[in-house]
C-alpha cells in the first residue's frame, strides 16, 4: 500500500488542531509540526510579541513563509494556525502538500476552550463571541474549500476524533 500523504489540520482557534495532530503523529509514528510553534522558535519571540511589534500583517508574512517550508516536508502531520487559510497562496500550498482535514467546531466550544487564553492576540478583548462569530462567517467557507475531509471536534474527545480521521484517511 502506498504511504499516506502529509496530514494537514486546518480550523479555528480552539478546534483541537495541536492536540489531535499530536495524537495522529504518534499513531502513525510521524513527526508533528505545529506552524505557530515553528514561527515562535524561528523568531525567538511569542505570538503576542510578533503581533505587537510587526502587526497582524507581519505575523501573516511569517506564517506564509513557514507554511511554504512545512509543506515541502514529507510523511509528517502539520497543524496550522486558525488564520492560515486567509491567503489564497497558503490554501494552494497546503492542498498540494497532502490531505487537508478541517477540524470543525462551534463558537460556544471555542469560547469554552479559549476562555483563559493569553497567547492569542485576536482574542484579547471583551467581545470575543462577536469576534469568533465574524471569523466563522469569513473563514468557514475557506476551511471547507481547502479541505478534503471535515471532522467535528465539539461532540467527542480528541482520541475519538483522531481515530475517526485515521479510519477515513486509511480507507
Ligand atoms: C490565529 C490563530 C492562532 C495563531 C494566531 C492567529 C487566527 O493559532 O496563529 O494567534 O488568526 O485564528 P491557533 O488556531 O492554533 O490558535
Amino acid at each position: 500500500m502506498p504511504a499516506l500523504p502529509n496530514l494537514i489540520l486546518v480550523g479555528p482557534m480552539g478546534a483541537g488542531k495541536s492536540t489531535i495532530g499530536r495524537l495522529l503523529a504518534t499513531d502513525l509514528s510521524r513527526e508533528f509540526l505545529d506552524s505557530d510553534h515553528e514561527i515562535q522558535a524561528r523568531c525567538g519571540a511569542d505570538i503576542p510579541w510578533i503581533f505587537d511589534v510587526e502587526g497582524e500583517a507581519g505575523f501573516r508574512d511569517r506564517e506564509s513563509q513557514m507554511i511554504r517550508e512545512l509543506a515541502e516536508r514529507e510523511q509528517v502531520v502539520i497543524a496550522t494556525g486558525g488564520g492560515a487559510v486567509l491567503r489564497e497562496e497558503n490554501r494552494r500550498v497546503l492542498r498540494e502538500s497532502g490531505t487537508v482535514i478541517y477540524l470543525y467546531t462551534t463558537v460556544n466550544q471555542q469560547l469554552r476552550r479559549t476562555a483563559k487564553d493569553r497567547n492569542r492576540p485576536l482574542l484579547q478583548r471583551d467581545d470575543r463571541r462577536q469576534v469568533l462569530e465574524e471569523m466563522f462567517v469569513l473563514r468557514d467557507p475557506l476551511y471547507r474549500a481547502t479541505s478534503d475531509i471535515i471532522v467535528r471536534t465539539d461532540r467527542r474527545g480528541p482520541r475519538a476524533v483522531a481515530s475517526d480521521i485515521l479510519r477515513r484517511v486509511e480507507r
